[in-house]
């Protein structure tokens, strides 16, 4: 598939390595590519800075936001919550008709650490970008998860989940079938329904913070066990 990744940070850059290694084409989205590819501040996450992971990774085109390619099959936005909206804008009209993975949380960090939900309750950030972009498919997932995590499921043993709530039956489908290429089982991918949904899962985060603290690593999930 062809591919668009809208963000630059450790999430954009691991989702577009391990889509490249699985064979996609991979776009990656940015404000100014020219001075995103020469950034040499080492990011705090992954000890390496934008343009170390971009000589490994020399096959993912890095474009404007405005640049990438109007045909890709999927978009995914991985970018900070804050500013998401403004990021698609810039993406602008070709996510009309797209599939729109939005893996974004709506962290407010203006009063420190932890951060709190700047919308939550009757609303969330997938259905605020659902509501920007009518004809985009949103589909939200993978924000309940470290990155790392998202891509490589068995780094955390035994049964756990992966949520996916969207409007669009058929976009659903396909983002289903690019999480079992990356190796997520049938049984591990929870449909939770249309992008309302997208609430409960972005409220999902002060626990798994709380969580992240309690651990000192990201390396664990939520394991939903329901009685049939
Ligand atoms: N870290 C994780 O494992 C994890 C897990 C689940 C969900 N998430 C969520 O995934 C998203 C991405 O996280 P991240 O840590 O990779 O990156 P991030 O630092 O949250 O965001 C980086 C991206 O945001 C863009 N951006 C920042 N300010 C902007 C502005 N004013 N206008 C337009 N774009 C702007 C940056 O653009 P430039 O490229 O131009 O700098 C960059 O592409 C976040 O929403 C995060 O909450 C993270």
């Amino acid at each position: 598939m062809k591919i668009a990744i809208v963000g630059t940070g450790m999430v954009g850059q691991t989702i577009a390595s391990k889509l490249e290694e699985l064979g996609h084409e991979v776009y990656m989205g940015t404000r100014n590519a020219n001075e995103t590819k020469s950034r040499t501040d080492v990011n705090q996450m992954t000890g390496k800075s934008f343009s170390d992971w971009h000589s490994e990774n020399k096959g993912i085109s890095v474009v404007n936001f405005s640049d990438l390619p109007s045909d890709c099959d999927v978009y995914f936005n991985a970018t900070h919550g804050a500013n998401s909206i403004d990021a698609l804008n810039m993406v602008g009209d070709k996510l009309n008709g797209r599939i729109l993975v939005d893996v974004a949380n709506p962290l407010d960090f203006s009063n420190g650490m932890p951060p709190s939900l700047f919308v939550c309750n009757t609303d969330s950030l997938g259905e605020q970008i659902q509501r920007t972009f009518p004809e985009a498919h949103v589909v939200k997932s993978f924000n309940t998860m470290n990155c790392y995590l998202m891509v490589n499921p068995s780094l955390v043993q035994g049964d756990h989940n992966v949520f996916v709530s969207g409007n669009d039956e058929s976009a659903k489908n396909t983002f289903t079938s690019l999480l079992k290429d990356i190796g997520w089982g049938e049984n591990q991918i929870l449909d939770l329904g249309d992008i309302t949904s997208a609430r409960a899962t972005e409220m999902m985060l002060p626990i798994w913070l709380q969580l992240w603290g309690k651990h000192g690593h990201a390396n664990f999930n939520f394991n939903i066990n329901a009685a049939n």
